[in-house]
């Protein structure tokens, strides 16, 4: 591996058959906050997402609406998609599209290479095909000849098509996932994975011919090319797959590939992490180091989807609870790999008692006292070992979750710390200590001790909040450290580092009382 490789990091890249829903928003945020993380680790990052616009289902869903398929892409595009995200905050280096010039060439270079390889061979597909999946279905995969996903009847295909040879590489993927157990997360999804390759795989059918909405077979432009052929090569021809390798895209490739973790809900399971590195394989291109497949958000207990019209908009909760508490809200109540259920009440207790009260009142009661009894100015510096010991394991503990995927360990370490501090505020009880004005070195050492301990959960806390917490970098004069952003992980729990002297502003509520909210 190349000294300077970047950590990169990928999402799915979504259908544009509709609007962004928070399942989607779910899995971009998580990979949102796992590249700000490895940011503030001081590490090379690259982060994409995208959108996936060729197939059937999006064809249909375009001519449904009495749209040719290209302008109804452009504008989920630019009216719903990027915006989502720039609204959530998603700190993104690229974003693809499959229809981008980029991508088609790279991918029919990448087909006719296979081709030429011996591992494409001419057929006939004939059976069940999902268009909610834009997948072949085996027998076991249907319910009474519905998709077990999707609920909805499947269509059956009689089709010429070309072929690529996956069952060849059955071999090569189970010696992959034995010996490397990390490439493909949590262990349920691992054993999913190992136990479909150890049953009957069978070649897959990569073509289409009774519509024309994809990128054309190379070879024979009557076809176009499977829509999840198409889609999975999307994470290496973004970064320039197949380029000369003195070449911007060839140094870009060098620079990024293999992809570090693919970040997919458990639904796309098999698409990456077996026709994904075996379409790799079969080109002599490295296999990615992690595919992480999380579990669902549910609505009555099924999977929230836009097939099924159970979405709910990010901005349906960030209207009343912030991005912030968006963000932090869906990482914090359910593990990483499980499903988990949607609630109102829960966010609403979740986002008062940890968030308004534990972090938000924290740094609203030590603001206030700071103007109140040392003139705005952080006092001078000074050191509780409990705390700095705290934060130290507090820092290890984070930082060994977060980089693990386990982000409910991460924030619930940094979240832990929070209370400690706010116990430790409890017990010194700065407002009594003031009363007399001979206890003021102690009333100084007590508050610099909190405002330390505030500068760094803001640190912490920053990949998971970005606003807030920068709102809270502002209002402690921290700025004088630099950018929030550019604080590294690695240097959070140096004791001392606010320095005395810096003008303390009071700023808006961090997070206001929910009946405020409107
Ligand atoms: O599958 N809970 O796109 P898609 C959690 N284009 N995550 C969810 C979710 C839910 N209820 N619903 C969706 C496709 N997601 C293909 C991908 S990649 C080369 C091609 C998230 O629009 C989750 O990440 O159906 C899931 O895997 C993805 O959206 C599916 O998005
Ligand atoms: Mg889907």
């Amino acid at each position: 591996m190349a000294a300077d490789k970047s950590f990169y990091l990928t999402t799915p890249i979504y259908y544009v058959n509709d609007a962004p829903h928070i399942g989607h928003a779910y899995t971009t945020v998580a990979g949102d906050v796992l590249t700000r993380w490895h940011r503030q680790r001081g590490e090379s990052v690259w982060f994409l997402t995208g959108t996936d616009e060729h197939g059937q289902k999006v064809l249909n869903t375009a001519q449904s609406n009495n749209t040719k398929p290209q302008d109804w892409c452009d504008r989920l595009v630019d009216s719903a998609w990027k915006p989502v995200w720039q609204d959530l905050n998603i700190a993104n280096d690229d974003f693809i599209r499959t229809t981008e010039k980029r991508h088609t060439i790279r991918v029919q270079n990448f087909l006719q290479g296979l081709k030429d390889a011996g591992h494409i061979y001419a057929g006939k597909f004939e059976g069940p095909y999902c268009i909610g999946c834009e997948e072949f279905k085996l027998p076991g995969d249907l319910d009474k000849g519905m998709c077990k996903i999707h609920s909805k009847p499947v269509e059956m295909l009689s089709e010429d098509n070309w072929f690529f040879k996956l069952s060849a590489f059955v071999g090569p993927l189970l010696e992959h996932y034995k010996s490397n157990p990390g490439a493909c997360e949590p262990a349920s999804a691992r054993n999913e994975v190992i136990s479909f390759l150890e049953g009957e795989v069978r070649d897959l059918s990569i073509s289409r011919s009774t519509f024309d909405w994809g990128i054309p077979v190379p070879w024979d432009t009557k076809q176009v090319i499977y829509v999840w052929f198409d889609a999975l090569l999307n994470y290496a021809t973004a970064v320039g797959l197949g380029d000369e390798p003195d070449s911007e895209g060839g140094k870009k490739f060098a620079k990024t590939w293999p992809a570090d973790v693919h970040l997919v809900g458990k639904d796309i399971l098999r698409f990456h992490a077996i026709i994904w590195p075996a379409m790799l394989m079969a080109a002599g291109v490295a296999v990615p180091k992690k595919v992480f497949a999380h579990g669902w958000l549910l609505v009555g207990g099924e999977k929230m989807s836009k097939s099924k019209l159970t979405g709910i908009a990010p901005s349906d909760i960030t209207k009343d609870f912030g991005v912030d508490a968006f963000r932090y809200y869906f990482l914090k109540a359910i593990p990483f790999g499980s499903d988990g259920s949607f609630s109102w009440e829960d966010m609403a207790a979740r986002y008062t008692s940890e968030l308004a009260n534990d972090f938000g009142n924290l740094a609203s009661r030590l603001i206030a006292m700071i103007e109140k009894y040392c003139d705005n100015k952080i006092p001078q510096v000074a050191k509780d070992n409990e705390l700095a010991q705290s934060l130290t394991q507090t820092v290890k503990t984070a930082d060994d979750a977060i980089c693990a995927l386990d982000f409910q360990g991460g924030i619930n370490a940094i979240m832990d710390f929070c209370k400690q501090v706010n116990g430790y505020v409890t017990i010194k009880q700065p407002w009594v200590v003031a009363k007399d004005a001979a206890n003021k070195a102690q009333l100084d050492e007590i508050l610099y001790n909190t405002a330390e301990s505030l500068r760094a959960l803001a640190v912490l806390l920053h990949p998971v909040m970005p606003e807030v917490t920068e709102k809270l970098w502002q209002s402690l004069g921290a700025s004088s450290l630099g950018a929030i952003g550019d604080q590294q992980i690695s240097k959070v729990s140096n004791w001392g580092q606010l320095p005395a002297g810096s003008v303390v502003t009071k700023t808006e509520v961090l997070f206001p009382r929910l009946e405020e909210v409107k």
